[in-house]
């Protein structure tokens, strides 16, 4: 098995490249179904999500736009519990479809503060779209329209997703090792 290191974490592999673009694949053959003649907004928030956004966003066929946000809560490989709007929306959403994309569902706090916001902004529909979702891990709960992959509450990076920086740019998703 091939163990990663990353800052002081052991790490081994989880989700192959070739499953992660299989299942963002077939989310695109269904947004494209769902959203034909929609002409929808993605909302796709940094850091994490850039990779599973540019992916996904490929795989469309539909017109469609894309902005960024960024929104951090992570600290380590811990959930602050703190949300910092770093780069706000410059987008309109009213009178838009709007699919957020997300890299992954951990707690829910990240989504829970912000979606509210869009809501008031009234937009004529609201979903997410994540990557990876941790079920265990919910605190705060979140509507979950589209996701790739639900996985064990076990802290993961690669594919845009990093450990305090770091491991963004591995093609797979790998996962903390057990440190018993
Ligand atoms: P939440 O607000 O607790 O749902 O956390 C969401 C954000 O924390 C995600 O968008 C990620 O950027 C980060 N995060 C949560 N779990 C992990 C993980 O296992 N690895 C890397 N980043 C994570
Ligand atoms: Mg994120």
């Amino acid at each position: 098995m091939q163990v990663i290191k990353v800052h002081d974490k052991e790490f081994i592999p989880y989700l192959p490249e070739t499953l992660i673009h299989e299942k963002i694949k077939e989310l695109a053959a269904q947004l494209d179904k769902d959203y034909q003649g929609k002409k929808p907004l993605f909302i796709s928030i940094l850091n994490g999500s850039f990779m599973f956004s540019a992916d996904l966003f490929k795989e469309l066929s539909i017109e469609a736009e894309i902005c960024f946000i960024k929104l951090a809560s992570y600290k380590g490989t811990k959930s602050t519990g703190h949300v910092i709007t770093a780069i706000g929306l410059d987008t309109e959403i009213n009178n838009r479809h709007v699919v957020i994309l997300e890299d992954i569902i951990d707690t829910g706090k990240t989504l829970s503060e912000f979606l509210p916001q869009l809501v008031n902004q009234q937009p004529l529909s609201l979903k997410v779209a994540v990557l990876l979702h941790k079920p265990d891990a919910m605190k705060y709960p979140v509507q979950i329209d589209y996701c790739c992959f639900t996985i064990p509450n076990r802290f993961v990076l690669g594919y845009g997703l990093d450990y305090d920086g770091l491991g963004r740019n591995i093609r797979e998703i790998y996962q903390l090792k057990d440190e018993a």
